[in-house]
Formats: structure tokens, C-alpha cells, sequence
């Protein structure tokens, strides 16, 4: 379905309404993962939180060997790999706690996403000490200040990802803020900054939101009871939204996006596992993601023997996709004959 328009302004836009969409997930939300969510039946994709000083100093390169643009620090950690694939539908979700920077780590990848969204939400000490994620739910001027920054000065959509407050009305004073900056979509993880995943997700906060605001509310936080597409309808009418992010059920099994039925967990690692090779992940954060989704399994034999890999190609004879490994490496030694050099953007 088209959900990615240029007006004419040149302003972009992107639909958010009735969407199910891959939540923001540190470590987990990479390119692999990405692709896999959309493969599967997920209409956006987010990308994990990305730190503006760190978009900031990276350099962009274009990866002619893998058909991605990278963004690289000096000490080459990828702090961003992505490709046209999922261009059109691929969000960056920034940490932030300062409009100026957020506008030149925005600008940086604006050509190269669909969207920007700004995490307001994260509970970690880094961030809060940062003055970033929930740190800015208690500080509507700063709130403001950012995202008008962003909406008036790129040619994407804006949107930004909230934690609820602890008392309703504040938390629609906060949202009415945020729509009055112009942002296109607002998701929001109904728990408070202090409450975590065992606590009861407040859907009703949603719902008052919904109520509330004429922009699209993402609903959020509802992944304990996610197996199937009508668990997650379930929710979204709960909330009385049409669009839902997801992130843990994602995490556990990304085939929770089909439309006919989650796959078994095994094909689901294993399309993973595909995707890392292709993408050329690094290995730790492969294995991190694979036992994850393994959590309640690790009494298999593949999982315990991908706790000791150390290689993707070790992960990939654990799988038994020793064949995939060897062609995808193959045809790349000889695309890379062909290559003379990497070129900086
Ligand atoms: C998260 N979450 C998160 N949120 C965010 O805005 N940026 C991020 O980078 C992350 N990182 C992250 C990593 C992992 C491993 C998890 C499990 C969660 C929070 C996430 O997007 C979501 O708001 C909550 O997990 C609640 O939604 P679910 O899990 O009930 O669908």
C-alpha cells in the first residue's frame, strides 16, 4: 500500500494511520531485524534509539559491496546501517535533549529515512542524566522547542514516542503541547517513566490521548499479550487507536506481524540469520538478537551452542545454513574484485 507521498512543497509525508509497526528496540532494531518485520507484514519500521552526537560524527558512507549507506564512527562502529528497501518506510528515532543537535543528526540522515521520531520515553539513567527520553516528559518547553525545530526545518515527518505521566490530565496537557509542534503521529507506551513491564499497561491513558488529539496515537505496551494479529486488533480496540508499535512480542518472534499466523520459531531465527549474513552484521549482536527470541527455549540444542559461537559463520553452521553462508561470501569476495574503493558521501 502507498504510505510514503511528496506533497507539493516538497514536504514529505507518511501515513500512520492503521499501521502495525516495529517499536524502537536498543540493539535489537538493526537492519536485519528491519527488514525481517517488513517482510513479514509490518507497515513502518522504527530504528533503535540512535544518540544525536553520535549521527553527528559519523561518516556517511556508501557500502557499494552490501547495497547499504553506512554511518560509521572513527573507530568503525556502525552506528547506522540502512538500504532503499526500506526507505520509504524506515523511521530514525533520535535520543536527544537539544534542538540545535537534534536538527544536524536529523539533517544528516533526512535523505536516507522516511521519518524522524524523538524518544521520549527511555527510563535508563544514561538517558534521563542526558536530559533525554523521559527526562523531557516533565519539560513541555523543551519538548516544544525540538520538535518545532524538526518539523520546520526537514522535509520528513516528525514524530515523537511518550511515556504516560502519572495523572491523566498532565499527560494530555503534555500530548496537546506535542501536537501543537505539527508532529504527524504520536506513540505512546501507556506506563509511567518509574513503572515497568509488570505493571499493567494504563490503555485507557490511550484512549483519552485518541480522544484528546487529531493526529494518529500509536499505541504501545501491549507485547505480554501479543501471539496473533487478533491479540494485537484486540489491543488497538482497547485503546481505541488503529495503529500499534510492537516491540517485545517482535523481539520473541518478528512473524507475529503475519497476517495468517505466527511461524515457528526455529524459521524465524533462521530468516535472521539470513539477513545478518547479507547485511554483514556483526556477530555478538546477531547472537544477542538469536537468543533473545530463544528465551524460553534454551533447552534446544541450537540454543546453547549459540551461546559459545563466536563467529556468524559458527552461528550459521549451528543453524544449518552452512551452504547460505558460503554462497552469500562467495559472491561477495568476487563483487568486491570488483570494487576499487569505498566511497565517502
Ligand atoms: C525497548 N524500548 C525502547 N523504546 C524506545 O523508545 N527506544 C529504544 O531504543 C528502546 N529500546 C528497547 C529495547 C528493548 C530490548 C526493549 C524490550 C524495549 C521500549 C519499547 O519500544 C516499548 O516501548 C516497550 O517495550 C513496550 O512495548 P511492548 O514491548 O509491550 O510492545
Amino acid at each position: 500500500s502507498l504510505i510514503f507521498i511528496v506533497m507539493g512543497d516538497g514536504k514529505k509525508t507518511l501515513d500512520f494511520k492503521s499501521k502495525r509497526i516495529l517499536a524502537p528496540m536498543v540493539r535489537v532494531g538493526t537492519l536485519p531485524m528491519r527488514l525481517l518485520a517488513l517482510d513479514y507484514g509490518a507497515d513502518i519500521v522504527y530504528t533503535e534509539e540512535i544518540i544525536d552526537f553520535k549521527i553527528i560524527n559519523a561518516k556517511k558512507i556508501e557500502n557499494e559491496l552490501l547495497g547499504t549507506v553506512d554511518f560509521v564512527l572513527s573507530d568503525e562502529t556502525v552506528v547506522f546501517r540502512t538500504c532503499a528497501k526500506e526507505k520509504n518506510k524506515v523511521v530514525f528515532q533520535l535520543g536527544t535533549a537539544d534542538a540545535k543537535r537534534s536538527l544536524l543528526a536529523a539533517q544528516k540522515v533526512e535523505n536516507y529515512v522516511a521519518a524522524i521520531d524523538v524518544n521520549m520515553g527511555c527510563p535508563k539513567e544514561f538517558s534521563i542524566k542526558g536530559g533525554m527520553g523521559s527526562a523531557l516528559l516533565k519539560k513541555p518547553e523543551k519538548v516544544s522547542e525540538i520538535l518545532t525545530t524538526l518539523v520546520s526545518n526537514l522535509s520528513i515527518p516528525v514524530t515523537c514516542k511518550i511515556r504516560v505521566l502519572n495523572d491523566l490530565q498532565d499527560t494530555l496537557n503534555l500530548v496537546k503541547v506535542i501536537e501543537s509542534t505539527g508532529v504527524s503521529a504520536i506513540a505512546v507506551h501507556a506506563r509511567t517513566q518509574y513503572e515497568r513491564p509488570r505493571h499493567p499497561n494504563r490503555n485507557h491513558f490511550i484512549r483519552e490521548i485518541a480522544n484528546t488529539v487529531n493526529i494518529p496515537v500509536i499505541a504501545n505496551g501491549g507485547s505480554k499479550e501479543f501471539h496473533t494479529m487478533k491479540d494485537i486488533d484486540a489491543f488497538c480496540q482497547d485503546c481505541g487507536v488503529t495503529s500499534v508499535m510492537i516491540a517485545r512480542a517482535a523481539q520473541w518472534n518478528c512473524s507475529v506481524f503475519r497476517k495468517d499466523g505466527p511461524l515457528q520459531l526455529p524459521d524465524v531465527v533462521r530468516d535472521y540469520i539470513k539477513y545478518a549474513v547479507l547485511y554483514d552484521s556483526h556477530y555478538a549482536n546477531t547472537k544477542y538478537c538469536v537468543l533473545q527470541m530463544l528465551h524460553e527455549d534454551m533447552d534446544m540444542k541450537e540454543g546453547q551452542e549459540t551461546l559459545g559461537a563466536m563467529s556468524l559463520d559458527e552461528i550459521c553452521n549451528i543453524w544449518g545454513l552452512e551452504v547460505f553462508y558460503k554462497d552469500v561470501i562467495k559472491t561477495r569476495r568476487k563483487k568486491s574484485h570488483n570494487l576499487t574503493t569505498i566511497k565517502e558521501i
